[in-house]
């Protein structure tokens, strides 16, 4: 299937999808986010795919935000409409089985910015520039900005760059905790497709439980979460993965997992 304004390409188990609108620093209009839902739910069932690499076209951004010529003229309801399009992709990433690692090569602007936080893992190029740029604008983050950010910086520091609209570069997303790793823009690909190959070497079904009781975890109370972990935990003994796993171990072996 085509999507337009969106390349898809896998390598071994990644898929690798770069949003392709180059001549507006590929700004999200509603097709890319249409699209990219369709995709997000296509990969949801190629069970050969374990992770999902995001990254922008050319070199200059991500994603430099939700397009402000397609926003500009919205009245209420199509904004409310236009963010809970936004969102529901995001929610379909937070929930997927999938592990999906945001490449952020140059400017994660707003919405751009909110995709590449709702990755479960961000690799960002050494040009990479994040920030919410929405007040700016007379608006707020409207793609999770809100709601993501304070969870992984803490309130102070998140509301110091939502209020503030400063945009930072890869370095203080490093030192903020953003990031997992800087990288030179040359080598993004490669060395996250690295990464990927090191995540898929384990059980898949593993690797969506740990997401899942990570996520559930942010959302919950410790005690919730702890039971929600255990359940998880269990599960997982009545696949034959775990079976493989733990003979491999005692049999001295790598392990061959089906995920199943
Ligand atoms: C639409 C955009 C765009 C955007 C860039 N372009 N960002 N178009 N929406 N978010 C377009 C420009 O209009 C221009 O096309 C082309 O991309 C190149 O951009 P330039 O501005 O010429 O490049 P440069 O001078 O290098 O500046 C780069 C930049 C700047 C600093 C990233 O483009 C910029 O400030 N962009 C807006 C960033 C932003 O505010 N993002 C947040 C949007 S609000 P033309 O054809 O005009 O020359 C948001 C809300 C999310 O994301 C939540 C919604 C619910």
């Amino acid at each position: 299937m085509d999507y337009k304004f969106l390349d898809i390409s896998l390598v071994s188990t990644s898929a690798i999808v770069k949003i392709n609108r180059v001549e507006k620093l590929n700004a999200l209009n509603g097709e890319i986010i249409n699209n990219l839902l369709m995709l997000f739910e296509n990969i949801e069932e190629d069970k050969n795919i374990k992770v999902v690499i995001l990254t922008g076209a050319g070199d200059k951004a991500f994603v430099a935000g939700a397009d402000i010529y397609e926003m500009a003229n919205l009245n209420t309801i199509e904004a409310y409409q236009f963010a809970k399009k936004g969102t529901n992709l995001l929610k379909f990433i937070d929930n997927s089985t999938k592990i999906i690692i945001s490449a952020v090569n140059g400017y994660a602007l707003g919405g751009g910015f909110e995709l590449a936080l709702a990755a479960d893992i961000i690799i960002a190029s050494k040009n990479a520039k994040f920030g919410f740029p929405e007040v700016t604008l007379g608006i707020i983050p409207g793609f999770g900005g809100t709601q993501n950010l304070p969870r992984a910086l803490g309130p102070y520091l998140a509301k110091e760059l939502i209020f503030s609209g400063r945009i930072i570069d890869s370095l203080e997303a490093f030192n903020l905790g953003l990031v997992n790793k800087i990288v030179e823009p040359d080598k993004l690909i490669d060395i996250t497709l690295e990464l990927a190959k090191k995540i898929s070497s384990n059980g898949f079904l593993a690797l969506s439980a740990a997401k899942e009781s990570i996520n559930n975890g942010l959302n919950v109370g410790k005690n919730e979460g702890l039971n929600y972990e255990s359940n998880l935990f269990a599960k997982l003994f009545s696949t034959n993965d775990q079976k493989e796993g733990m003979k491999a171990f005692l049999e001295k072996r790598k392990p061959e997992f089906k995920n199943m």
